[in-house]
């Protein structure tokens, strides 16, 4: 089956890539040779003048390349020749005798912008589902078609830099902006007027790829001038150095490669395909591109199994508690069109509730994701109640009620004699147990967790916790109502703390230790910072709340025992009563604005040694800290708390930040060797009062030899 079709109108080819089987678009090595093989066409049918590129999916230009095929190339010389095919691949577009017009809407992403970075004209759409943005170094790779070399050319070295090192996506309108495109149109006449321009180009009336860019006399003189470059690249290393900690390479090679080029395009292509080689080769890319696959496998995960399953539509959406996260769970769901009932106890705090969904909406508009129309449409789909009227006809109602087991029992039996027979009742609780939960339900079947992650539109996972009660059609609807509201969706069993928390658990006890211990508070985050985590285990405990980490200590002991005993200083810190940086002050001091300070040394009183510190190696931080959570990570594994080593690293990716690079706890492991990591923890062990006993599976895991991933295969 092809990929491409060709129909011509008065002289003008349209090419129309519809990738057979797929919803977007790939070039995959067969997709590129078609793609010769039409350019063969056009360049010798005499009778076509020009032509239209574009794509026969619905809001999806082009969303990169065929990543699957990256898994076949086990040297870099492999890489690197895939590299120089698209090099010679988006040179013959470029030098086509007939002009190609790139007619884009929807994601244009990866090898897409690339070649649309060949064509002698580009239109975008202006519509929010038109992105443009060569993320590689999301897969710790760098664009490696010719991406470093014309996209510079294109924008101007700072805007390229900016792309190529973020991989963040441009919006249709900045595009314009900074000349990444030449014309915004509706997208209804797209396609008209991509013909147009086709033609215009043909006959002369319109020059082929002209400069976009508006004139910047600064970010010119910085281009064209050898010195003013070597600021700006000076500077682009120093940034990435600060912001990577060093545990990125890509980025570090793409500026290598941009650079090559500014001497000549030869060398740039050169350096480009070299250093593309390299990075496809490194341990780092392949980790971001098994968590890759997991996510994209998620995404098809029905939560139940292979089984066939019917799922429930969710049109209504009651919520209980309109605080932080009711509020937050809300907002994601007008924001995608479901209507929402919010429920709190007195006026007062469902006004609160819905000012915070107006609030994230407002921030939506000033940042141009959606207009001022759409806000207002969204807005209309929540309304607030202190009773429970407007819940007879909800399809799905999930409790955001204080974390309270009595007041949880209250809100599930009331909610329960006002909703349909149909309706799911989930709760949002991050520590108790659903099934004590559900103990108060007229029908436990239709009871689930589905636990956010907060700020809940920002955070991408979605943890669903199944009591062995559970109905399998409630746990696929609600798995696939979670991917609506576009979370990543991981399906675990219930037990304390579920897999998150849980994991998180020894972690943050393991930092306070440290502390106890006479570490620095500074010095325990930083190495956990180097390591690759986004924020160090005390400043998150700032973060999430003093007051809620303090509740969750005695739950872990009663269920887990001695080994997930909080630490000292934690729990004098917390019966000290600060709050964290809610209340200013935690570990750290905050200003008024909540903006985070020095270490607040008075903490140190609280801990058994004193104000004296001792200085810790940053590698004892972060083995104590790391080995600690992927040792219970097995542990959830095992007593199948998880389904796979695949959602067990995708949580502690997505929920926690486990360093993307590392792959997440379970290919961590695979990264060092079981019997390796087991050995630390032994050594751990006999140092720390039984409490890096390693998991049995682990043990099993290093006897004989196994790993939690196949080696080489497909990273599933
Ligand atoms: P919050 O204190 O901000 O909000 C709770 C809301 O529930 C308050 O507005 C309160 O008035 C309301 N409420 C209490 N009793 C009620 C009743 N009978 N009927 C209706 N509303 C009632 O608390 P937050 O942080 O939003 O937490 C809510 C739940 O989410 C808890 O179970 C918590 O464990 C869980 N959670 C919290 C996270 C966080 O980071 N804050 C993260 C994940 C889960």
């Amino acid at each position: 089956m092809s990929a491409l079709s060709l129909t011509v109108e008065n002289g003008i080819a349209i090419i129309t890539f519809d990738f057979p089987g797929e919803s977007v678009n790939k070039f995959s090595q067969a997709v590129k040779e078609e793609f010769l093989a039409l350019f063969g066409t056009l360049e010798h049918d005499q009778t076509i003048v020009g032509a239209v590129l574009m794509s026969g999916k619905k809001d999806s230009f082009i969303a990169g390349a065929d990543i699957e095929e990256f898994l076949t190339w086990t040297t870099a010389a492999q890489a690197e020749k895939a590299s120089r095919d698209g090099h010679a691949m988006l040179d013959a577009l470029e030098r086509l005798r007939v002009p190609v017009v790139a007619a884009i809407h929807g994601a244009c992403m990866g090898g897409g912008l690339e070649a649309a970075l060949a064509c002698a004209y580009r239109i975008a759409t202006e519509h929010p589902k038109t992105v443009l943005a060569l993320p590689e170094v999301q897969l710790g790779i760098f664009p490696g078609a010719g991406g470093t070399q014309r996209l510079p050319q294109t924008v101007g070295l700072q805007a390229a830099l900016d792309m190529i090192l973020t991989g963040k996506n441009v919006r249709a309108r900045k595009a314009a902006q900074i000349g990444l495109v030449h014309e915004l149109v509706h997208p209804a006449v797209l396609r008209r007027v991509a013909i147009q321009r086709a033609r215009e180009l043909a006959d002369g009336t319109r020059e082929r790829n002209p400069q976009a860019r508006k004139h910047d006399a600064k970010a010119l003189l910085l281009d064209d001038n050898p010195v003013g470059r070597a600021i700006v690249f000076r500077q682009a290393r120093e940034q990435t150095l600060k912001k990577t900690r060093g545990n990125y390479p890509a980025p570090l090679a793409a500026i290598e490669a941009v650079a090559a080029g500014y001497q000549d395009r030869e060398r740039g292509y050169r350096e480009e395909a070299r250093l593309f080689g390299e990075m496809a080769m490194t341990a780092i890319s392949r980790e971001l591109i098994g968590i890759f696959f997991a996510s994209t496998a998620l995404k098809k995960d029905s939560g139940v199994g292979d089984a066939p399953v019917s799922t429930m539509p969710v049109r209504k959406l009651g919520v209980l508690g309109a605080g932080f996260m009711g509020a937050g769970i809300a907002t994601i769901a007008v924001q995608q069109g479901t209507m929402v009932r919010l429920k709190d106890a007195d006026v007062g705090r469902v006004g609160k509730g819905l000012a915070a969904i107006r609030e994230v909406l407002r921030e939506s508009v000033s940042k141009r994701r959606i207009t001022r129309q759409q806000m207002d449409d969204q807005l209309l789909l929540a309304g607030g109640t202190v009773d429970y009227s407007g819940f007879g006809n909800v399809d799905l109602v999930i409790e955001a009620v204080f974390e309270d087991l009595h007041v949880k029992h209250q809100v599930v039996r009331e909610v329960e004699a006002v909703i349909p027979p149909h309706a799911i009742v989930a709760s949002n609780t991050s520590t108790i147990p659903i099934a004590r939960i559900a103990a108060a339900s007229q029908r436990p079947e239709r009871v689930l967790g589905m636990h956010f992650f907060s700020p809940v539109h920002k955070m991408p996972l979605l943890e669903i916790i199944v009591t062995p009660q559970t109905a399998r059609e409630v746990t696929a609807t609600a798995v696939a109502y979670g991917k609506q509201l576009g979370k990543t969706v991981i399906v675990v069993q219930d037990a304390p703390g579920f897999y998150v928390n849980r994991i998180l658990s020894p972690y943050l006890n393991e930092a306070g230790r440290l502390v106890d211990g006479g570490a620095a508070i500074d010095a325990v985050d930083t190495a956990i910072l180097d390591f690759g985590f986004p924020v160090g285990p005390l400043t998150l405990l700032d973060e999430v709340g003093l007051d809620i980490a303090g509740k969750s200590g005695p739950i872990f002991v009663e269920a887990f025992g001695e080994r997930l005993m909080p630490s000292t200083t934690l729990r004098k810190v917390v019966e000290s009563g600060r709050l964290g940086r809610k209340g200013r002050k935690g570990f750290y001091l905050y200003d008024e604005d909540g903006k985070k300070g020095g270490v607040d040394d008075s903490i140190y009183a609280f801990t058994p040694g004193g104000a004296q510190r001792v200085a810790v190696e940053a590698e004892e931080v972060q083995q104590r800290c790391v080995l600690s959570m992927v040792n219970e990570a097995v542990r959830c594994l095992e007593e199948g708390i998880v389904r796979s080593a695949r959602d067990g690293d995708i949580g502690a990716v997505f929920g926690i930040g486990f360093p993307p690079f590392r792959g997440g706890p379970f290919r961590y492991i695979d990264a060092v060797g079981a019997a390796r990591v087991v050995e630390r923890l032994e050594e751990l062990n006999s140092r720390f009062s039984g409490r890096f006993a390693p998991a049995d599976l682990l043990v099993r895991m290093a006897r004989k030899g196994e790993r939690f991933h196949p080696s080489g295969a497909r990273p599933l």
